[in-house]
């Protein structure tokens, strides 16, 4: 049975870096606060009309030239947001219409912050069967269209007026304890089946469950409305996520360290035998907890949290290919991703390189 292996990357990062100290020229939180609970020191901005599936293109046509494959190899698309372009259709097709490829097949995914594991298996399932031998697989995000600010908020926050009113700074008080931690990215890996047993995707473990989805979950502009999107749900700002930060922290370092040991163990594989562990970045305490748990030694973990902040879909993808340019992974390294994000989804996958 053919294996999948991660044969190129690429990224986007978008133009703007955002310190802590623009943050709170617009809310109530200093540097400090946002350093100490949760790593994050700059994350970076698209300029508005940059779209999700920009940065998801930009980053898929470098890790096809990173691969050298060419876009008409491509057989299958997955593409993993939680901030697509359009209700719909997904952002597959704008992907696939931007790198001018052939038609192909492609999935819309929608996993959150778990969201690159879910393309992984997606992926590593197709190849397996048989079904695609290339596959591009792009995690992308632009959270900048959930940030509440008012026009005057974003130039105040880009230097480019005075100050916000006060009820400007109350309003985005409310959200404070969330838009701190979020960056826009775009990041893709190229997947090529290949019969060498000794590496690719081992095993992948995901689990759902929606008992908690409500504990970070995006209250309006949904069906769940008639009509879906009205000027009241944004007067409310149901168009912003809710999360209880405490709740999704515990939830996300249990189930991230239950993962990692389930998937290690049934693959007999230890902790100390792993060359990377790529795990998602919603926090830097999250992580360093789960390091320690886990027994990792700390050149084990990589972390990128302080300069982009929580990328979402993003995030695996980018952690990879900044390792791979770093020249950290070698062929046949044994690596494990594991991630935890809004649904509740998480997961772990083991692969070697
Ligand atoms: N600046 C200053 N103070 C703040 C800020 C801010 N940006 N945000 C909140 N505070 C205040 C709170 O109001 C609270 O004040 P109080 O004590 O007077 O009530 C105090 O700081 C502590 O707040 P907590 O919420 O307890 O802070 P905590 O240490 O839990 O950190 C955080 C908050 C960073 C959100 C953390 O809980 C976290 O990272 N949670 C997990 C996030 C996550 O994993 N999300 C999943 C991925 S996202 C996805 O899937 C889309």
């Amino acid at each position: 049975m053919p294996r999948s292996i991660i044969v190129g990357s690429g990224k986007s990062i978008p133009p703007i870096c955002v310190t802590n100290d623009m943050l709170s020229r617009v809310m109530d939180t200093t540097d400090a606060w946002i350093q100490e609970r949760s790593g994050v020191q700059t994350r970076y901005y698209v300029e508005k009309g940059t779209s999700t599936a920009d940065l998801g293109a930009q980053a898929a046509a470098e890790a096809l030239a990173n691969a050298s494959v060419d876009k008409d190899e491509v057989d299958l698309l997955i593409s993993a947001t939680m901030t697509p372009d359009h209700y719909f259709p997904g952002n597959g097709g704008l992907i696939q219409k931007r790198l001018g490829m052939k038609p192909v097949a492609s999935f819309d995914i929608r996993q959150q912050c778990a969201g690159f594991l879910y393309a992984m298996q997606l992926a590593d399932a197709h190849v397996r069967a048989g079904l695609a031998k290339t596959v591009l697989v792009v995690g992308h995000e632009v959270h900048t269209g959930f940030m509440p600010y008012s026009e005057n908020s974003w130039a105040c926050l880009y230097g480019q007026s005075e100050k916000v009113t006060e009820a400007e700074w109350e309003w985005n008080n409310r959200f404070r304890h969330l838009v701190v931690l979020f960056g826009d990215a775009g990041a893709a890996v190229v997947v090529k089946a290949t019969d060498d047993e000794r590496r690719g995707v081992v095993d992948s473990l995901l689990r759902t469950d929606g008992t908690d989805f409500d504990k970070l979950y995006v209250p309006g502009t949904g069906f769940r409305h008639r009509p879906y999107t009205d000027p009241a749900q944004f007067e409310r700002g149901d168009h912003v996520p809710v999360m209880d930060g405490r709740h999704v922290f515990k939830m996300a370092t249990t189930r991230m360290i239950e993962a990692s040991q389930q998937v290690l163990a049934r693959n007999g594989v230890k902790p100390e035998e792993l060359k990377l562990v790529l795990m998602h970045q919603a926090n830097k305490r999250i992580n360093e907890y789960c390091a320690k748990q886990l027994g990792l030694r700390e050149e084990q973990v990589l972390h990128n949290i302080e300069r982009y902040g929580n990328t979402t879909a993003a995030t695996i993808p980018l952690l990879w290919d900044e390792a791979a340019r770093a020249g950290r992974i070698a062929p046949g390294d044994p690596i494990l991703m594991v991630a935890f994000g809004a649904g509740m989804n998480w997961g772990a996958t083991l692969l070697r390189a």
